[in-house]
């Protein structure tokens, strides 16, 4: 599928971005393990949980769908041995949170994905589940990958890097581990795995960047309202402050503090942009985002700490920044590296091709805001958030904009363009 964009006239209305990406696939696992149904409501309908979904049905979970939820019949813990390998597609999340449960699963499973993420590292996942007491059997770190798990014990582990995957797969394995697993990052990572554990019924001691979890009682069943994905949020909000009379009202938003380093990023930009209503959905903190475009944005810079809380965002923050006035700072960006495509090198040779003035600088991406972009041909890699991302620099973009390779939104947002079309012309 190619889009073609032309700089719109007006972008304003309302849109109810879909269900939280992160949120559904901890909802469907952890509701896979526990005792009892678990009732998803306001799910992502979208081809990463999707694959979530598919592995757990292979490994004997009854998941069935009713309009607007999803039911899930958790299996106590025990899961059965799967007859074929499992098939992440291109979810990162699926895999390696898949395999923090498998590492507590007395059998043997192998584990693939598509061309993407066998390129993606697993070692992040297999170091330490190893030194819990899985084994592993596979290529140099990489899907495909069997794991054989059983007897686990608790570690303490530092991570290297700040990762909720990483975390997660830990906490996850901790869940069937003999004594107490610590886990310790250098930065918070999103931390909805903690607090869907929690309203499973798990106790979880927290302090700063550290994580205690002791296996303990099994987790009962219950029902999850997922609240709207902010990295999806985050286009239409994108869109919104880089256009001049542009008014748009997203709703129902998950505001996680681990989440919403957008928000942060817009205001300390010039963005107008309010959160109203603020409430809880669970243990999640959610709001409605009005976002107000025309005020003049200018550069900032992003460092370290905040990179996690706003990971998925950089490719649509790269796009404000070729707007705004004077230079942005990305910092310590590696991570990028090994996402769905190398979104560093992406971000700057596709956002380069619409003119803007962008440049890498081994971890670090600046850019000189404020060229003015031009339409022309550019390509998603296969990669939703670059897709979208382009998408939103096609509508500030003098002429047309064509994105190659854009059907991939359907990863984490299938309903882009028509939500992105009804903004444009209502
Ligand atoms: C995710 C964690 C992040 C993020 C990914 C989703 C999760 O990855 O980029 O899109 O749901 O835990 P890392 O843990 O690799 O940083």
């Amino acid at each position: 599928m190619i889009i073609i964009t032309n700089r719109p006239q007006k972008i304003s209305g309302e849109v109810t971005v879909p269900g939280d990406k992160s949120i559904t696939h901890r909802a469907l696992i952890i509701g896979s393990l526990a005792h009892g149904v678990t009732e998803i409501e306001g799910f992502l309908d979208a081809d990463d949980c999707r694959s979530t979904i598919t592995c757990l049905c292979a490994l004997g979970v009854k998941i069935t769908e009713k309009p607007g939820s999803l039911l899930v019949e958790g299996r106590d813990m025990c899961l059965e041995k799967p007859a074929a390998s499992l098939d992440a597609g291109n979810s990162g999340t699926t895999a390696r949170l898949l395999l923090g449960v498998l590492a507590g699963q007395p059998f043997e499973t192998l584990i693939t994905g598509d061309n993407s993420l066998r390129k993606r590292p697993m070692n992040r996942v297999i170091e330490p589940l190893s030194l819990m007491g899985a084994s592993f059997q596979g290529t140099d770190g990489r899907l495909p990958l069997t794991i054989s798990g059983g007897m686990l014990r608790g570690i303490s582990y530092s991570s290297p890097r700040a990762s909720a995957q990483v975390k997660s797969a830990v906490l996850l394995a901790a869940l069937f581990a003999g004594g107490e697993t610590e886990f310790i990052e250098p930065y918070l990572s999103r931390n909805h795995t903690e607090l869907m554990l929690e309203k499973f019924g798990v106790r979880i001691r927290k302090k700063d960047n550290k994580v205690l979890l002791r296996r303990g009682e099994s987790l009962k069943g219950c029902q999850i309202q997922v609240p709207g994905d902010i990295s999806t949020a985050a286009f239409f909000m994108v869109a919104a402050a880089i256009t001049p009379g542009a008014e748009v009202f997203l709703k129902n938003v998950g505001i996680n503090p681990t989440r919403s380093g957008i928000v942060d990023v817009l205001l300390n930009m010039g963005a107008g942009l309010e959160l109203q209503n603020k409430r809880f959905w669970g243990r999640e903190p959610v709001a409605d985002i009005l976002i107000r475009g025309g005020s003049a944005l200018k550069g900032t810079t992003i460092n370290t700490e905040l990179v996690p809380r706003l990971i998925d965002e950089i490719p649509v923050i790269a796009v404000a920044a070729s707007v705004a006035e004077g230079l942005t700072q990305i910092n310590n960006a590696g991570e990028l590296r090994v996402k769905e495509s190398d979104r560093l090198a992406a971000i700057e040779k596709e956002l380069t091709r619409l003119g803007a003035d962008i440049s890498s600088e081994e971890d670090t991406l600046l850019i000189r805001g404020g060229a003015g972009l031009r339409g022309a041909e550019v390509h998603s890699y296969g990669d939703h958030r670059m897709a979208m991302a382009l998408a939103i620099a096609g509508l500030v973009a003098e002429g047309d904009t064509v994105v190659n390779g854009a059907e991939a939104v359907s990863i984490s947002y299938p309903e882009f363009m028509q939500d992105l079309r009804r903004l444009i012309t209502e």
